[in-house]
């Protein structure tokens, strides 16, 4: 298998506070109040703040902490990741980049993981105890130039259509490769994932959930390298 790891980029993603410019709008006020938070501090949410959003550019895809949380579970359990060969990363649309530690448990329940967010944007690190996540500011570019990966894969639907099985292909065991899919419900991507990608890849004809392309690349990624076999090998 070797002990190259795959970067997991979910770019772009609709996390963030509430936007000091819908902050005083009254449905935003009382679900502040019930949290006992400031507005500012609350986790932008389009199922609970929709009527507060409708002034807010991108409205109709902002507001999606619910793809983080069910992206972050699927890639933290997976096998390359009890492996030690995932490295996890959440980029932001306004160019907040958590850096996700292989061995940390995240909360299944969403009401939970969303207090974990929000202690997280105003400390920078969580848990407290033992910080396991990380927040900075950083663009996708940025990133990859700090990753050095050999080769950058972004999974986009206006990418060449083809089969997945190939996409980790012609790659040495020694060459990190990083992957990139959307965090986000509607749109495109808002970094130039054109300009910082080596291949922009579509894995089917129609738009997918970003957790469903997340866990298939992951597993391709598995499947080319052996990393099935491997665990059973050395369970036996
Ligand atoms: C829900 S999609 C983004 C929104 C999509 N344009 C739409 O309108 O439904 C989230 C992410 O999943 C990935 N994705 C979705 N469908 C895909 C496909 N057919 N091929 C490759 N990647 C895809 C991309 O990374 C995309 O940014």
């Amino acid at each position: 298998v070797g002990n190259h790891v795959l970067h997991l980029v979910l770019a772009d993603s609709e996390l963030e506070q509430v936007p000091r410019e819908i902050a005083s709008h009254r449905v935003i006020q009382q679900l502040a109040r019930r949290r006992g938070r400031r507005p500012t501090e609350l986790l932008l949410n389009s199922s609970l703040h929709f009527p507060a959003m409708r002034k807010l550019a991108d409205a109709d895809r902002r507001g999606r902490p619910d793809i983080v949380h069910v992206c972050l579970l699927l890639a933290l359990d997976a096998p390359l990741n009890r492996e030690g060969l995932l490295r996890t990363y959440v980029h932001t649309r306004h160019n907040k980049l958590i850096t996700v530690d292989p061995s940390v448990h995240l909360p299944r329940t969403f009401y939970r993981f969303e207090g974990l967010m929000e202690h997280l944007f105003l400390t920078g690190a969580a848990p407290p105890e033992n910080p396991l996540l990380r927040i900075e500011e950083s663009s996708l570019a940025a990133l990859l130039k700090r990753l050095k990966p050999k080769k950058v894969v972004t999974f986009s639907e206006r990418g060449e259509l083809k089969p997945l099985g190939g996409v980790f292909g012609g790659l040495s065991k020694e060459d990190d490769v990083c992957a990139i899919v959307g965090g986000f419900p509607h749109g495109d991507f808002l970094s130039d994932v054109g300009e910082l990608s080596d291949e922009l890849v579509s894995i089917d004809p129609e738009p997918l959930h970003a957790s469903t392309v997340l866990s298939r690349a992951i597993y391709t990624y598995e499947n080319t390298f052996g990393v099935h076999e491997l665990r059973m090998r050395r369970s036996t």
